[in-house]
């Protein structure tokens, strides 16, 4: 006899997933000490949640998972764009990815590595001349001009900063997994800003008006052709290159963590400064494993599959435990203490360190920019380790766990900047 799957009951869970956020699956999972539980979501559609490593190696197999279709609609409209590369499947996906990941080549990567630091550094001024830093909003400008830069686009300050704080309102947006969301139209106006700038930038390029380099985002979005030779419509192409710069401005999220962490825990700044055998990576690995940044991702059963000893019928929605995959004692030990040095003997799993998905880079949805997001965490965190010194006045450190997308409540307010001689 078929095993019956522990439910969280309800009608409609959506609201009580909204208001408990980053814990509403681990409460569950730990309540029925289970990997896998059903509840219902999204208008009161089923949806079976799993957790865990092999709940990740399962939502990554593209014949038992299907991810097209799966992202709610108002996350669409304002956090990835229509039409964005997330919410392809298939051949079209395969096609689209390789471009994101044709940039990840080790001349770009070394770039931007070379720009974050060059960027940290140009703005030691003007923090050194500020009353008090605000990390998350300092980082958030910085790294729209290391973006814009890296992507090849050219634009003022002034409107560096209104693109940053438009891509800031689109990742809040995220709360718009619940249908009430105050900031929803201003969210879908910011993106509606910055996708016509970007594609403008699109079309002069293709014009010949203006000439990006070969090998930027710019340049390479602006020419690509589909697997039919066909060039992006330049809407979409707005779209795809806003998913470059937009998560890559997130990262500010993960650099107040990493600042926060510094201060927290006794001992990091020090061993982030003296790198000893890579010490800053797994410094970064272990910022982007603690703190809650991604919840859970939906996708929904392709066939009749089968997890943990329960059947799961065909067109089920699928809810992947990211957060809580990576909090749990039998995917990494202690898991509610930081600790970089776990990742001494981490053998490299796609399954297990999934802040940003996991699996295969070309053929599953894992993150294009992950690399990325380790290069720029790397720099940065070195940089505040070992270029400047600060002092870290009272304020509220709280990370609310119950708060969809999660960050330093404070923003992470460092004063009196000196640089380091
Ligand atoms: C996909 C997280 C930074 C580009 C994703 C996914 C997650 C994620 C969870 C979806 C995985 C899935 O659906 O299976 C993050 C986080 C970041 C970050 C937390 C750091 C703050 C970046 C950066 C880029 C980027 C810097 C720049 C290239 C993308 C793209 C996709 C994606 C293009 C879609 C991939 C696909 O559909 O195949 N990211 N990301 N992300 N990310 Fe990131």
């Amino acid at each position: 006899m078929a095993k019956r799957m522990p439910k969280d009951r309800g009608l409609d869970n959506t609201l009580t997933i909204m208001k408990e956020g980053y814990e509403y699956i681990q409460n569950r999972t730990k309540k029925f000490n289970s990997n896998v539980f059903e509840t219902r979501v999204l208008g009161g559609k089923q949806a079976v949640v799993i957790s865990g490593k092999q709940a990740a190696e399962l939502f990554y197999d593209n014949d038992k998972i299907e991810r097209s279709g799966t992202l709610p609609p108002r996350v669409v409209k304002t956090l990835f764009g229509k039409g964005a590369i997330h919410t392809t499947t298939g051949k079209k996906h395969i096609d689209r990815k390789a471009l994101f990941m044709s940039l990840m080549t080790d001349e770009n990567l070394t770039y931007l590595r070379k720009l974050t630091r060059n960027y940290w550094f140009q703005n030691t001024q003007r923090m050194q001349l500020m009353d008090e830093v605000n990390v998350y909003k300092e980082s958030i400008i910085l790294l729209t001009k290391v973006g814009f830069r890296w992507a090849g686009i050219i634009e003022t300050p002034e409107n560096i900063e209104q693109h940053a704080m438009d891509m800031d309102k689109m990742i809040d947006s995220f709360g718009a997994i619940g249908s009430p969301y105050k900031g929803y139209r201003e969210a879908k106006k910011a993106r509606a800003r910055v996708e016509d700038f970007l594609e403008e930038q699109i079309i002069k390029t293709r014009k010949g008006k203006i000439h990006p380099e070969p090998g930027s985002a710019l340049y390479e979005f602006s020419h690509w052709e589909d697997m039919n030779g066909k060039p992006m419509d330049s809407r979409l192409c707005s779209v795809d290159l806003m998913n470059v710069i937009r998560p890559l401005v997130a990262i500010n999220r993960f650099v107040a963590y990493g600042v926060l962490a510094m201060h927290e825990f006794p001992g990091e700044r020090t061993r982030v400064a003296r790198d000893d055998n890579d010490y800053a990576y797994k410094f970064v690995q272990e910022v982007r494993r603690y703190y809650p940044f991604v919840p859970f991702l939906p996708g929904k059963a392709a066939k009749n599959i089968e997890f943990d000893g329960y059947k799961i019928k065909k067109d089920t929605m699928i809810i992947l435990d990211v957060f809580g995959t990576l909090h749990r004692e039998d995917t990494f030990s202690e898991p509610e203490r930081f600790n970089p040095y776990r990742f001494d003997n981490w053998d490299g799993s796609p399954f297990d360190l999934i802040p940003q998905g996991g699996g295969d880079y070309h053929t599953n949805h894992r993150c294009a920019g992950e690399w990325m997001t380790i290069i720029i965490m790397e720099e940065t965190m070195k940089y505040f380790a070992q270029e400047i010194n600060y002092d870290v006045p009272p304020q509220d450190f709280t990370v609310d766990r119950t708060k969809l997308p999660g960050r330093v409540k404070s923003g992470m307010i460092i004063n009196n900047v000196r640089l380091n001689i």
